[in-house]
C-alpha cells in the first residue's frame, strides 16, 4: 500500500464571492521510501497541494490519505519544512530549543539525545545555544531540517527548502538531505523550482500544469543511487531528464489550453501563472 495517496483532490479558496482555484483534480500516489519531486509554474498550487496533504487546509474535493486513512488533521507521522526559515524559527529560542519544540508533545525516549543527534546530522553540533538571528541563512535551513529529523517523521514534505541559500549550501542541502532519506528511511515529497534539483534528488517528478494545476507529466528517474553532484550531473541521462522536465513545463499552457478546447472546461478562475522555472537557477 502506498504511504500517501491524493485522490481526486481539488482546491478553491473563496475571498470576497469570488473563487480561485488553485488545483482541480489531482491523483496520485507516493510509495514507501520513495523521494518525489513536484515542480510547475509559480501560482500553480504546489504549496496548496502541500497544506492539504499535511492537513493544514481543507480539500473543496477529494482527499489525501496516510496509509489508508483519511488526512482530517495534520498527521504524528509527518513533518513539513517550508522555505521561508526566517518565518518559521523562533528567534526568542535557542536552537536547541527551537528544535525540541516539537517533541512536546511526543512520547520519544531521549529527547535529548535525539536532539543532539539531529543537530549534529546537519552538522550543527557546535552551537546548541546559540539564537536563529546568530547563525547564516543556510545554517537556519539547517535548524530547520534538524527540527524535522529530530521529530522522526516517516513522511517529511518539503516546499522549496532550499530556495533563499546560495549555490552551495543548497548543494550541501541536497546532499544532506538525500543522506538522510537512505539513513533513516524516510518517504519524501519535495517542491521546488529547480530542475535540476528535482532531477538530481528525485526517483520521481511530477510536473504540474499551470494553474488551476493538473499533473501534466510524470518522470521515472532511472539515475543510480547514491547520487553525487558531479559525476550524477554528467551523465547524459541527467542532461536528458533535464530537457525533459524543461519542455513538458515549456508545453503546459499549450497543453491546459488544448485540454480545456477538449473538455469544455470553465473550471476555475484563477489566472494562467506565467512558468518561471529555467533549466537551472544556479
Ligand atoms: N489563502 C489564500 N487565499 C486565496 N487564494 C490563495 C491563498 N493561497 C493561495 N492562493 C492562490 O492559490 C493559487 C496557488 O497558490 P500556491 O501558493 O499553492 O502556489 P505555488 O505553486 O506554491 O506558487 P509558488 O511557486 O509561487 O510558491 C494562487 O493563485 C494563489 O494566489
Ligand atoms: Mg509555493
Amino acid at each position: 500500500m502506498p504511504v500517501l495517496e491524493v485522490e481526486g483532490l481539488s482546491k478553491t479558496y473563496y475571498s470576497d464571492g469570488r473563487g480561485t482555484t488553485a488545483i482541480r483534480r489531482l491523483d496520485f500516489a507516493v510509495e514507501e521510501h520513495e523521494f518525489v519531486s513536484i515542480v510547475g509554474p509559480s501560482g500553480c498550487g504546489k504549496t496548496t497541494l502541500l497544506k492539504c496533504v499535511s492537513g493544514l487546509l481543507t480539500p473543496s474535493g477529494g482527499r489525501t490519505m496516510i496509509r489508508g486513512a483519511e488526512v482530517t488533521s495534520p498527521p504524528p507521522e509527518m513533518a513539513v519544512v517550508f522555505q521561508d526559515y526566517s518565518r518559521s524559527l523562533f528567534p526568542w529560542l535557542t536552537v536547541r530549543k527551537n528544535v525540541a519544540l516539537p517533541l512536546r508533545r511526543r512520547s520519544i525516549s531521549g529527547k535529548d539525545r535525539v536532539v543532539r543527534e539531529s543537530l549534529e546530522a546537519v552538522g550543527l553540533g557546535k552551537v546548541p545555544d546559540h539564537y536563529p538571528w546568530q547563525l547564516s541563512g543556510g545554517m537556519q535551513q539547517r535548524v530547520a531540517i534538524a527540527r524535522a529529523l529530530a521529530y522522526q517523521p516517516k513522511v517529511l514534505l518539503m516546499d522549496e527548502p532550499f530556495a533563499s541559500v546560495d549555490a552551495q549550501t543548497r548543494a550541501e542541502l541536497e546532499d544532506l538531505v538525500l543522506s538522510v532519506r537512505s539513513e533513516f528511511g524516510v518517504t519524501i515529497v519535495f517542491v521546488t523550482h529547480d530542475i535540476d534539483e528535482a532531477v538530481y534528488m528525485s526517483d520521481r517528478v511530477l510536473v504540474l500544469s499551470p494553474p488551476p494545476c493538473e499533473i501534466q507529466e510524470t518522470l521515472v528517474i532511472d539515475l543510480p543511487l547514491p547520487r553525487d553532484q558531479i559525476t550524477t550531473k554528467a551523465e547524459p541521462a541527467f542532461a536528458s531528464y533535464r530537457a525533459r522536465v524543461y519542455r513538458a513545463i515549456q508545453e503546459g499552457p499549450a497543453l491546459q489550453a488544448q485540454r480545456r478546447a477538449i473538455d469544455g472546461s470553465t473550471t476555475g478562475d484563477g489566472a494562467p501563472g506565467q512558468p518561471e522555472l529555467s533549466p537551472t537557477s544556479r
